[in-house]
């Protein structure tokens, strides 16, 4: 069994600050770093650090190939990565570092998408072509193609995984026929309902996952209406960047080793501690055997 993920690549350009900046306001960054990025990446490298094999459907231009590489070297199969004449896509993400600030590890993110919005029909389907019936595939919304693509997932019998992030309702509807699991935070759940009118648990799909921060996790199974909660963890916030991309990777490398919904929330919710814990967001990822050991209450 196998992750196909058609996702975002970005490089980050994270500048840390002591609070954000107003309209017109010009203000110095405390600390700089690069990272490889991407909601897609970010839960490919997780999928891939909690165990899974994970392959990853994306493009990147002239100017990705290390972060390509990287991608790569933290276990990811590459192999349909393309490169395209677009620029590879980037991140400008501001993190607010000053632990008096109740914006402590808040981010703000502008996104060039670039090469992440240059995908062919043709690429996401030969891609695929080598998925089998029962592997899973997942999507987030940050390339083009995915409706297509999760056409051609469902059509295979592949169990279909959408994060609704960055969100927007009308990309959550033109999806919504072909899956299998929605993850979308409350924010997302509720901003949902005022565009369908229908609640997580009302939208038909088999397994919902509704992300509530500080407060954990509810999973709602659409079959049985079961709810299933876990807890966070209470940890010091250093960078929230990436912990919900984290989450992702982590449950469904979970349940592809065959977890329960529980035990994989439960080690999801782990993982997402420790990454906050963290500035920055794939290289930074932990592994399985560091989220085990974590010292969490
Ligand atoms: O979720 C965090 C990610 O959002 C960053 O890695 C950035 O690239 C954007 O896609």
């Amino acid at each position: 069994m196998a992750i196909w993920n058609l996702g975002s690549i970005n490089l980050d350009l994270v500048y840390s600050l002591s609070r954000f900046p107003t309209p017109g306001e010009t203000l110095a960054a405390g600390e700089f770093e690069r990272f490889l990025g991407g909601k897609g990446a970010n839960m490919s490298v997780a999928a891939a650090r909690a165990g899974a094999t994970v392959h990853h459907i994306g493009a990147a231009g002239h100017d990705g190939a290390e972060i390509v590489q990287k991608l790569s070297d933290f276990g990811v199969d590459v192999t349909e990565v393309v490169p395209v004449e677009q620029p590879t896509g980037h991140a400008v993400i501001y993190v607010v570092d000053n632990k008096d600030s109740d914006e402590a590890g808040e981010n703000q993110i502008v996104l060039f998408p670039g090469a992440n919005r240059a995908l062919t029909f043709e690429q996401v389907e030969n891609a695929l072509s080598g998925a089998q019936a029962g592997d899973v595939f997942v999507t987030q919304n940050e390339t083009n193609m995915q409706v297509e693509a999760c056409q051609i997932a469902a059509q295979k019998g592949l169990r279909v995984c959408y994060a609704a992030a960055p969100f927007d309702a009308a990309s959550v509807a033109s999806v919504l026929p072909y899956l299998d699991f929605l993850i979308l935070n409350q924010i997302e759940a509720d901003q949902l309902f005022d565009e369908t009118g229908q609640r997580p648990e009302e939208l038909g799909i088999k397994d919902v996952i509704v992300t509530l921060g500080g407060d954990g996790a509810r999973h709602i199974d659409g079959t049985s209406g079961e709810i299933t909660t876990s807890r966070a963890f209470d940890v010091e916030v250093v960078d929230t960047t990436g912990a919900g991309d984290t989450f992702t990777g982590y449950v469904l490398a979970a349940l592809e080793a065959g977890q329960t919904m529980r035990t994989a929330m439960e080690t999801a919710s782990r993982a997402a501690a420790v990454m906050v814990t963290r500035r920055g967001t794939a290289d930074v990822i932990p592994t399985m055997a560091e989220v085990t050991s974590a010292d969490l209450a």
